[in-house]
């Protein structure tokens, strides 16, 4: 299928479902990526988690060539310039996304070091940002 997305998420988000619910709430990451395939019957997606930064960026390489790319980093968005290069040098739509508002939440969640290396942001959408994101991306390539 000619439409393959990646889906990336990063360090901790494996642990969807039982992690501060009351924060993330209770989907888990297979629920997401079931949703996604849902809403995009048509998208070939790269559903995809780690916990090591180095397979992430991996990842992201990858993803040369592919329709666009969705990341939840995790806390890496805060401090990982690692991620921040490899996204910046991925030529393809970007969109970060964080199902929590991390703006309102503690101070350092604010900043993000990979949110210059991205073309949008999401934050506060839980499982709804990501189909946003998707949609956007998609969008893009058709416009
Ligand atoms: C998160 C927000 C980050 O600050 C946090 O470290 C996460 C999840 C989110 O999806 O809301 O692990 O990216």
């Amino acid at each position: 299928m000619a439409l393959k997305i990646f889906v990336l998420n990063g360090v901790n988000m494996g642990a969807l479902g039982s992690r501060r619910p009351e924060v993330y709430g209770t989907l888990t990451l297979n629920d997401i990526e079931k949703f996604l395939k849902d809403e995009f019957p048509r998208v070939d997606f790269e559903f995809r988690q780690t916990d090591h930064e180095g397979e992430m960026i991996e990842f992201v390489r990858e993803a040369v060539g592919s329709v666009g790319l969705v990341v939840n980093p995790g806390a890496w968005t805060h401090y990982s310039y690692a991620l921040h290069d490899a996204l910046e040098a991925l030529d393809v739509p970007k969109v970060e996304v964080h199902l929590s508002n991390v703006y309102a939440r503690e101070e350092w969640r604010r900043r993000s070091v990979v949110s210059p290396a991205v073309h949008a942001v999401v934050s506060g959408m839980s499982a709804y940002g990501y189909a946003a994101a998707v949609r956007y991306v998609l969008e893009r390539r058709n416009s």
